[in-house]
């Protein structure tokens, strides 16, 4: 099964998983990097992180627009079916997970906070891990500071982990190394940065590091590029 995986910026990514299209943080509309327009998106599933709104983004119009079901944490879910009416939504959290036609999403912890775009208590914030029925696993921090428990994903081998790396938000490059080193993925991609001032970063200087401190291999792409995953 051939997965290919799709940098929109930010923390944004669209996975093909086979015949499965699948969303992460779909923060499309608002986002200066976004290659693409939410409009035109099709998905099967959307994953969200945690309830920020450059994560949640534009998940619920794809949502609505495409019949796409929604994994997220239990109150983020609460407040997709309530406020934007949706029906297809796994509402899960931490240590759970859903088995998917492409295989099973379960959330992990993250350091960070969660709060809704319109105020609403958005539960915990979380990372994601996709078990593809494939084999490779996936692991997408969301936003985060390094923590310790990163050991126990890695233990669950990591092919391509997406890191926060922008700082002030989230864990910067100091951290995200180390994060690495607790993951130990095959393959390691940055997102969280550059989409605004406040969390530029010099991806260059981040790539160097990987490649001089960690086992991993970095892979940096441009908003729209793609990479197969082996
Ligand atoms: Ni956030
Ligand atoms: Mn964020």
């Amino acid at each position: 099964m051939a997965i290919t995986v799709t940098w929109l910026g930010h923390s944004a990514y669209s996975l093909q998983i086979g015949a499965h299209r699948v969303l992460i943080d779909p923060f499309l509309t608002g986002n200066p990097l976004a290659p693409l327009k939410a409009e035109t998106m099709q998905a099967d599933f959307i994953l969200i992180s945690h309830g920020h709104g450059d994560h949640v983004g534009d998940a619920p119009a794809i949502a609505k627009r495409t019949g796409a079901t929604v994994v997220a944490n239990n109150e983020i879910g609460i407040w997709l079916r309530a406020k934007h009416g949706l029906e297809h939504v796994h509402g899960i959290n931490p240590g759970g997970g859903v088995q998917l036609p492409f295989g099973r999403v379960e959330l992990t912890i993250a350091h960070h906070s969660s709060s809704l775009p319109d105020g609403s208590y958005g539960g915990q914030p979380n990372g994601i891990l996709i078990k593809t029925e494939a084999g490779p696993k996936l692991y997408h921090a969301g936003d985060t500071a390094v923590f310790l428990e990163m050991q126990l994903i890695g233990e669950e081998g990591v092919d391509l982990a997406m890191l926060p790396i922008g700082d002030y938000f989230t864990m910067g490059i100091d951290g995200s190394l180390k994060a690495i080193k607790l993951l130990r993925p095959k393959v390691v991609m940055p997102m969280h940065y550059n989409t605004f001032d406040l969390i530029k970063a010099d991806v260059s200087q981040w790539m160097q590091r990987v490649q001089t401190e960690t086992d991993a291999r970095p892979v940096v792409l441009q908003p729209g590029e793609s990479f197969s995953l082996q």
